[in-house]
């Protein structure tokens, strides 16, 4: 399963590649907002930084507006992935970008027949969003092992990004699943490195030691 950092923070993109686990980086409006300046600097040194696929999103919403985007996003680097919006529009501009041959994640995923129209049109990932859907009482990973079945059955080559990540189980889930892709916000990286029991079995491993080279 490949590990996406689902962020446009450059600190965090850095700290999770020197740890060897970021095989890409998926941004979104929000995310890119929420780092300031100029998005566009932005968006260069992330798909410098990183050695993977870099999601970015565009914000028109006729696929007219959505192919003049790709276009200028693409420009940002070799590993850009376009981010297309599960709508009508979206879906229009997805079938012309998979004939120009640009890569592209359907993104705003929240049912298997909505990816299923994704993957027949070539989306190179399909994005579900499993925390959004846990939010209303629905499974998010239920409609993520449908896919499964569904891409499997007829052999898509879509991958399954699974997004909208909340916690560890969605990761221990969506790899049991066998989903292609998660992409990951910093905080779930970090849940995932620590165990209170490795805390402690290591602080008693290293008292131990002390208090057997003092002799006691
Ligand atoms: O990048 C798309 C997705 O991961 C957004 O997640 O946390 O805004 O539901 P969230």
């Amino acid at each position: 399963m490949q590990f996406f950092l689902d962020t446009a923070n450059l600190d965090q993109i850095r700290e999770v590649g020197e740890l060897g686990l970021l095989d890409g980086v998926t941004t979104n409006p929000t995310l890119m907002s929420r780092e300031g300046g100029d998005w566009r600097k932005q968006a260069a040194l992330i798909c410098e930084m990183v050695d993977g696929p870099v999601s970015l999103e565009v914000i028109g919403t006729s696929h007219e507006e959505m192919i003049k985007e790709a276009k200028d996003l693409v420009s940002f680097g070799t590993n850009v992935v376009v981010k297309i919006p599960m709508i009508p529009e979206g879906l229009k501009a997805l079938r012309e970008l998979t004939e120009r041959g640009i890569k592209t994640n359907v993104t705003l995923v929240f049912s298997p027949t909505q990816a299923l129209l994704a993957a027949k049109l070539g989306a190179t990932y399909v994005s579900p969003f499993v925390g959004r859907l846990d939010g209303l009482s629905q499974s998010g990973m239920e409609g993520v092992d449908q896919m499964r079945t569904l891409f499997d059955n007829y052999a898509f080559g879509t991958k399954i990004l699974v997004a909208s990540v909340r916690h560890p189980l969605h990761v221990l889930e969506a790899g049991l699943i066998g989903a292609d892709v998660i992409t990951l916000p910093y905080s779930t990286i970090t849940q995932l490195m620590h165990h209170p029991l490795t805390d402690q079995g290591l602080a008693k491993f290293l008292a131990d030691w002390e208090a057997f080279q003092k002799g006691e």
